[in-house]
Formats: C-alpha cells, sequence, structure tokens
C-alpha cells in the first residue's frame, strides 16, 4: 500500500512539473520551423548562393547547404567578433551539423531550415561534422570554420 501510495505520488509530482514547465514556463518543442523543397535547394534563395552574407554591422548570415557527403561552402571565413546566424539545410537525407567545440549541434532535415546564432569572439579554426549517420561517406562529411 506504502510502495502504491509513492508510485502514485511521484506520477504526480511528475506530471505536475512537466505541466508547469510546459504551460506556465512555456519549455516547447521549436517549432515554426522554415520549410523548404529539398529537391529545389539550389533554386531558393538564400540557398541559391550558399555563402556568407553581410546583413548588418557586424552582423552575418552563413547558408550552408548539406548533401551527401559535403557541404557548401567547405570553407567559410568569418571576421573575429561577428555575430552570425547559421542557416542550414539538405538536399538529400539527414545529416548533422556540429560546430566542434562550440555550442552549435543542430539536426539538418530534409524540407526544413534551421538555424544557430553565434557569435565568434576568438580567432582561429574551427571543423563542422556531420554526427548524423548518412551514408558510406559520412566520415568524410566535414567543413571548416576560419575566424579571422
Ligand atoms: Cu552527413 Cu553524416
Amino acid at each position: 500500500k506504502i510502495w502504491l501510495i509513492f508510485g502514485i505520488g511521484s506520477l504526480f509530482i511528475f506530471l505536475t512539473i512537466v505541466g508547469v514547465s510546459a504551460f506556465a514556463k512555456g519549455n516547447q518543442p521549436p517549432s515554426g520551423l522554415t520549410t523548404i523543397d529539398p529537391e529545389k535547394v539550389d533554386q531558393t534563395p538564400p540557398f541559391n548562393k550558399p555563402g556568407l552574407v553581410k546583413t548588418g554591422d557586424n552582423e552575418y548570415q552563413l547558408n550552408m547547404v548539406a548533401s551527401a557527403f559535403s557541404y557548401t561552402p567547405a570553407q567559410v571565413e568569418i571576421p573575429k567578433g561577428a555575430k552570425v546566424t547559421i542557416n542550414v539545410t539538405t538536399k538529400d537525407v539527414i545529416h548533422g551539423f556540429e560546430v566542434v567545440g562550440t555550442n552549435i549541434n543542430m539536426m539538418v532535415e530534409p524540407g526544413y531550415v534551421n538555424s544557430f546564432t553565434k557569435t565568434f569572439d576568438k580567432t582561429g579554426e574551427y571543423t563542422i561534422l556531420c554526427n548524423e549517420y548518412c551514408g558510406a561517406g559520412h566520415h568524410m562529411m566535414t567543413a571548416r570554420i576560419k575566424v579571422v
């Protein structure tokens, strides 16, 4: 009887925490992702011209396309201190987009655009790598960010 009360009590506490978190604190899964036709990535702005675009004072947009087994562009130079919004999509299958040594880690899904904004304060080289198994060349799927 004691354990039954303990179990039901735990469940009640758990559901209360989830409920407060979701409805009162607004912790919801990401939604409202931009959709894109994966077969028309090459014709759809901004992905028809992948790369770094200056959007404001020290602000940039980095538009990248993932496809088996590379990223376009394969290498990009970012000025130190720049605030960069990375937009990434894929033409074929699910890929990953991890920038090693940072908290940038996105799943790249066909049909969607994923975004992450980060300020690059330190000069150096960063490796972008695919951390979702995407096929035979998965282990070679990398790109490079140089902060200069
Ligand atoms: Cu792309 Cu693994």
